[in-house]
């Protein structure tokens, strides 16, 4: 879905940048010039990247288990 329509940004892209290194809104902003011009969309901007960082941390999270080996 599109969150800014002045530049032609969508969800997407928003999660494709964080996936890419961004690590704050204001890295997105900065790749993206989301809400840079009228600015109504920074609020869901915002909104995209908050639960985004959320998922990426929470993924990295599960992976930080001790490995079980079990010897056969
Ligand atoms: S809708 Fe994003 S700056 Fe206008």
């Amino acid at each position: 879905m599109y969150v800014c329509l002045c530049m032609g940004v969508t969800d997407g892209q928003i999660r494709d940048a964080i996936n890419e290194g961004c690590c704050s809104y204001r890295d997105v902003r900065n790749a993206l010039e989301v809400a840079s011009q009228c600015g109504k969309c920074a609020t869901l901007a915002k909104q995209v990247v908050r639960e985004t960082l959320t998922e990426v941390q929470s993924s990295q999270a599960a992976l930080a288990y001790p490995a079980n080996f079990v010897m056969a």
